[in-house]
C-alpha cells in the first residue's frame, strides 16, 4: 500500500522538524512547509513546498500541490504572529480553512497543555484556546495535541540559551513538566495510524518532570562531566522583561500545572523520553560538542 502523505506546517521550526522525523520513521509520506527553497528538509527525506504557512493562498497551494489529506498545523504568536493573538488566530483559521476546502481527512492541531487555565496576562496561549474551539466546530476532522515545555528550550541560542558543557539554564528551577518535540511528532504518528480512536480527541504531550538540579543530573549522567543549574535570568528580571512567559511559568511553579502526568502520556508512548533520554537523543551542545562522553 502507498504511503498516506502528510503536510507538516513551519516544518524547519524546533516542533517541525522532530515532527518530520517522527512521521518518516512511522512511514508517512512527509511533505514539509518551508519559506526558504535550500532547506535542510530534502536531505531529512521530506519533500519541501517553498511557501509560507501563515498565507491561506500558500496554504492551498501546499494541499494541491501535495495532495495530502493529513496535516500537522502550527501556529506561533512570538515569531510568525508577531506577538499578536488576533493574528495568530487568523492564521491558525486560515490553515483550518485550507485544510476543509482541500478534503483533508485528518488534521492535528499542535495546541498546548492547560492552554485554558493560565491568567489573563499569558497573553501568548489566548490564540490556543480560540483555535481549538474553532476547530471543533469547523467540521474538519481533527485530533489536537496539547504539549507541557519543551526540553529543546534547553538548548534555544535563537533565545539566548545556548546549551554549553557543564551548565544547564532555565527560566524556571522548579518543578516543571517537559516534553521532546519528537514525542509531539510520535503522537501525532500514533492519532494518524489509529484516525477512528483519535479523532476529536485531545492529548496532553508530557514525557517527564522535575526540577532543574534534576535536569542537571540527567546531563551530568549523558556528558559524564558535573553540570550545574542556573537560572537564564532572575525571577525580578523575568516578570520585568519576559511578563507573558514569567505568567506562564507561575501557573507551572504555584498552580503545579499543568494538571496532565507523564504516567498517564506514557499509556500511548510508552518510550517517552525522559531528560537523559532527551540529552542523548539532542546529543549535541550548541557549539555542535557531542554531549555523551
Ligand atoms: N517552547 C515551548 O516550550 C512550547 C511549548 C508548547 C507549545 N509551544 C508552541 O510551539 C510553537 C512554536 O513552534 P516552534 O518552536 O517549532 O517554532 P520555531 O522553532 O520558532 O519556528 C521557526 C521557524 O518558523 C518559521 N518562521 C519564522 N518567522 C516566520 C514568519 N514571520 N512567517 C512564517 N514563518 C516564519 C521559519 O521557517 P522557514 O524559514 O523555514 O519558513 C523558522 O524555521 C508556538 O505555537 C508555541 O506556542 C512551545
Amino acid at each position: 500500500m502507498a504511503a498516506e502523505k502528510v503536510l507538516v506546517l513551519n516544518a524547519t521550526g524546533k516542533v517541525g522538524r522532530n515532527v518530520c522525523r517522527a512521521l518518516l520513521e512511522a512511514e508517512f509520506e512527509v511533505y514539509g512547509m518551508t519559506r526558504s527553497a535550500s532547506s535542510p528538509l530534502e536531505s531529512q527525506g521530506v519533500t519541501p513546498v517553498v511557501g509560507n504557512y501563515t498565507l491561506r493562498a500558500d496554504l492551498d497551494s501546499a494541499f494541491k500541490q501535495t495532495g495530502a489529506k493529513k496535516v500537522f498545523v502550527i501556529t506561533d504568536y512570538f515569531r510568525a504572529a508577531k506577538s499578536n493573538s488576533d493574528v495568530e488566530f487568523q492564521q491558525g483559521r486560515d490553515a483550518v480553512d485550507a485544510a476543509k476546502a482541500a478534503g483533508v481527512d485528518h488534521l492535528i492541531f499542535m495546541s498546548v497543555a492547560d492552554a485554558e487555565c493560565f491568567d489573563k496576562h499569558t497573553k501568548h496561549l489566548k490564540a490556543k484556546v480560540a483555535l481549538e474551539q474553532y476547530l471543533r466546530q469547523s467540521g474538519v476532522p481533527f485530533s489536537i495535541l496539547r504539549p507541557c515545555a519543551f526540553f529543546e528550550n534547553l538548548d534555544d541560542a535563537a533565545n539566548f540559551n545556548p546549551l554549553k558543557k557543564g551548565v544547564v539554564k532555565f527560566l524556571t528551577m522548579h518543578n516543571c513538566k517537559y516534553c521532546a518535540t519528537y514525542d509531539i511528532g510520535r503522537a501525532a504518528a500514533i492519532q494518524l495510524k489509529n484516525r477512528q480512536e483519535w479523532l476529536g480527541k485531545s492529548l496532553d504531550v508530557i514525557g517527564w518532570q522535575g526540577d532543574l538540579s534534576e535536569v542537571a543530573a540527567a546531563q551530568s549522567k549523558v556528558s559524564g562531566v558535573p553540570v550545574k543549574a542556573k537560572l537564564a535570568m532572575p525571577t525580578f528580571l523575568r516578570r520585568l522583561f519576559l511578563n507573558d512567559l514569567h505568567h506562564m511559568f507561575l501557573y507551572y511553579e504555584v498552580e503545579k500545572g499543568p494538571r496532565g502526568t507523564p504516567e498517564a502520556f506514557k499509556k500511548i508512548l510508552p518510550e517517552a523520553l525522559s531528560a537523559e533520554d532527551w540529552f542523548r537523543f539532542h546529543g549535541r551542545y550548541a557549539n555542535g560538542e557531542k554531549i555523551a562522553s
